[in-house]
């Protein structure tokens, strides 16, 4: 069989963090704009440069500062979405960051939020791409300011805002001290995910299923350390949002090869691939795509199973998914 790595296949993404997809160049652009100094944080090629995960959570902080306006991330959505097109996404669900739109405040986040759809809008009809938004806590902020996230989650779910999930530092205190935010958000409507299972080990995984009820989980990998936790997971029908370019940047695994994503599969896990915060990561989705083929031989076929996974476990509406899985088919037939 012939595997996809030299092709474009459509791709359906569902971990992405906005500010985390920012080219480099465009931080560095809009800094030098409004006269704000973030030098340190390049390397001398001009990427991003952190030491480990925590430093990579300080620089990505840094990186956000540029970003003041609505205006600003009209232009960072159409920058973004304009490589993901490239890289033959056709849907994507990216987090959005209260915290850095307007400070937690409902009035000026509604802002942000118009002026993100409207540049969705644009790159749907001008590059064919479906983006969706996924409101996201930071949890080293604590559970006071994520409950001041979950208030501006549920003042705008809907259509178009459709998930809550949780980013940031997974060591930083309990899963369980954000219970209120989730409820708040699962009772406005919205579909939820955490992070969990990246630099937390199998336990953490355990507490978002237990404590969150979450439908599907960021990464998740480490649920390999136990496996009745992994067939928990692959009964209960959880998604794991797996971004293997980004375990093996951070360290997490040694390579490729080394990632469990392969193992998670075989054993029933429904996997679904994302790149999480690719300039920082040197990646991309067709990048992602090629080198799991490599790493494991994956080809045509399990790529579109891949793709029609992350579709059956995306937050959007029916509508939506019946015209995205058309595309999906076109593709394939
Ligand atoms: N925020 C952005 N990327 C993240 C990651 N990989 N883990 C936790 N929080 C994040
Ligand atoms: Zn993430």
């Amino acid at each position: 069989m012939t595997n996809t790595s030299a092709t474009n296949p459509p791709k359906i993404e569902l971990h992405l963090h906005l500010e985390g997809a920012a080219p480099p160049a465009f931080i560095r652009g809009l800094a030098k704009e409004k006269k704000i100094d973030i030098g340190g944080i390049f390397d001398e090629a001009g990427h991003y440069k952190y030491t480990d995960f925590w430093d990579f959570l300080r620089v990505y902080e840094i990186a956000t500062q540029p970003l003041k306006s609505p205006q600003d991330f009209h232009r960072l959505t159409l920058a973004v979405l304009e490589e993901s097109a490239a890289n033959g996404v056709i849907y994507t669900e990216t987090f959005l960051s209260p915290d850095f739109c307007g400070g937690r405040d409902v009035g000026a986040w509604r802002e942000y939020l118009h002026a993100i759809r409207e540049a969705a809008d644009i790159a749907e009809r001008q590059m064919g791409i479906t983006l969706r938004g996924i409101i996201t806590p930071i949890r080293h902020f604590g559970p006071e300011k994520a409950r001041e996230t979950a208030r501006c989650a549920a003042e705008t779910a809907g259509d178009w805002i459709v998930g809550f999930g949780i980013g940031g530092d997974e060591k930083s205190g309990h899963l369980s001290d954000f219970k209120w935010s989730f409820d708040c958000a699962r009772e406005a409507g919205l579909r939820i995910t955490a992070h969990a299972g990246e630099w937390g080990g199998p336990e953490s995984v355990r507490s978002a299923i237990n404590d969150l009820d979450v439908e599907r989980i960021g990464h998740g990998v480490r649920a390999i350390e136990d496996l009745a936790l992994v067939d928990e997971i692959a009964e209960k029908g959880i998604v794991l949002e797996v971004c293997p370019g980004s375990n093996v940047a951070l360290g997490l695994y040694p390579s490729f090869r080394k990632h469990p994503i392969n193992q998670l599969r075989d054993r029933g896990v429904k996997v679904t691939v994302s790149t999480d915060d690719p300039p920082f990561f040197h990646t991309t989705m067709q990048n992602e795509y090629a080198r799991l083929a490599e790493a494991f031989d994956w080809d045509d076929g399990v790529f579109a199973d891949l793709a029609n996974t992350s579709l059956d476990a995306a937050f959007c509406d029916a509508d939506t998914k019946a015209r995205l899985r058309k595309k999906l088919e076109q593709a394939h037939a």
